[in-house]
């Protein structure tokens, strides 16, 4: 089952290829081309690959401070306007190849290979570039698509298997926000940390069609994209809370966890609500298979992750900015007052969260 099928962008269409097996043939056709590669696979993929700048996948990699020498290396190396830059990595090297391609001379061409299930579900499609600032994560960023991303979901069989649960997360997430059908047919694939490779094709071809409704009806977050921030209000303040111990997709299935453990705190309840239960108890085993995750959640201080969530940048002066799902099932964004109930809710909602995983 493989698929292609075209993203519609203001700059133009891009090109995403889903077939597994293909990273042979795809890395044969980039014998020549510049790329930006994860240093991860500089043993085995080095060899074939003649003009690349290797980096390392960590966080602190894709800061704007890095972005210099970089871009400097590019210039030595003779990569010019016209220039094709193939970026092979998970997400950290998707936001620098993307922005490095969109400011340097002013904007490059470039192509993708995601190598994690999370890039491959979620990230590789969108555009959106995030790069930190000193302490601050994503501070600044820019709009600028790939013009072709090749998928290998074989490539998802060498990595850790905590990591398909990051991307499972990301992906029931998506497909969840999209409705009825995109979440049946992704519970339908059977996502698991055990999961087949012709299974996780299914998942990303699935996940990847939900997300683009998203960013082809909303391609600049103005409106219903802003939905696929979904957990992301609690995940970020869980995740920054744990020190990154709490890997981005793990905590987004927690924050999820907590913002309907928030509406309840409010007084809504979803008894009845399959799809809800169904959804839950999903991303319960999900951040379950990360090994530790008792241990993280118990170390988290509390005061430390509110700190975090009231300071999240989506919130205005007088209300936190949401995403919850309402009385209806349907997932909305919501503008809810600062006041002492509500901290006493988000408080209460995170609490009980982690008590549920550490008793
Ligand atoms: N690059 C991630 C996104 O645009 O959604």
């Amino acid at each position: 089952m493989s698929a292609s099928f075209s993203i519609h962008a203001s700059t133009g269409s891009y090109e995403v290829r889903v077939a597994a097996g293909s990273l042979t043939e795809t890395l044969a056709q980039q014998a020549h081309a510049y790329l930006l590669v994860d240093a991860f696979f500089r043993d085995t993929l080095g060899k074939a690959l003649q003009q690349t700048f290797f980096l390392a996948a960590e966080e602190r990699e894709k800061s704007l401070d890095r972005m210099p020498l970089l871009i400097e290396q590019m210039r030595a190396a003779g990569v010019h306007r016209r220039t094709v830059l193939t970026a092979i990595g998970g997400g950290v090297i998707q936001d620098i190849a993307a922005f490095a391609s969109s400011v340097y001379m002013r904007g490059l061409r470039w192509a993708y290979v995601p190598t994690t299930v999370l890039a491959m579900v979620d990230s590789c499609i969108g555009g959106k570039s995030s790069i930190n600032v000193g302490p601050y994560k994503n501070l600044v960023g820019t709009f600028h698509p790939p013009e072709q991303i090749w998928i290998d979901p074989a490539v998802a069989e060498t990595l850790p298997r905590d990591q398909f649960a990051s991307g499972l997360i990301e992906a029931a997430k998506i497909c969840f926000c999209r409705g009825e059908e995109a979440f049946s047919t992704h519970m339908a694939a059977g996502p698991s940390t055990t999961m087949s490779t012709a299974a996780l094709e299914a998942v990303i071809i699935n996940s990847l069609q939900a997300k683009k409704y998203f960013i082809e009806i909303d391609e600049f977050d103005q409106k219903e994209r802003l939905l696929l921030n979904f957990g992301h209000t609690f995940g970020h303040a869980i995740e920054g809370a744990s020190h990154y111990a709490i890997p981005h997709g793990i905590a987004v299935g927690v924050g999820i966890l907590c913002s309907l453990a928030f509406q309840r705190e409010r007084g809504l309840s979803f008894t009845n609500m399959e799809r809800i239960a169904i959804f839950e108890k999903h991303l319960r085993e999900m951040v379950m298979s990360l090994p530790g995750i008792r241990e993280h959640l118990a170390a988290l201080s509390i005061d430390d992750v509110m700190e975090r969530f009231a300071s999240d940048k989506k919130h205005t002066g007088h209300q936190f900015t949401l995403i919850l799902v309402n009385q209806a099932g349907e997932v909305v964004l919501e503008q809810i007052d600062k006041n002492k109930q509500t901290s006493q809710a988000v408080r209460h909602a995170i609490e009980t969260t982690r008590e549920s995983y550490t008793r």
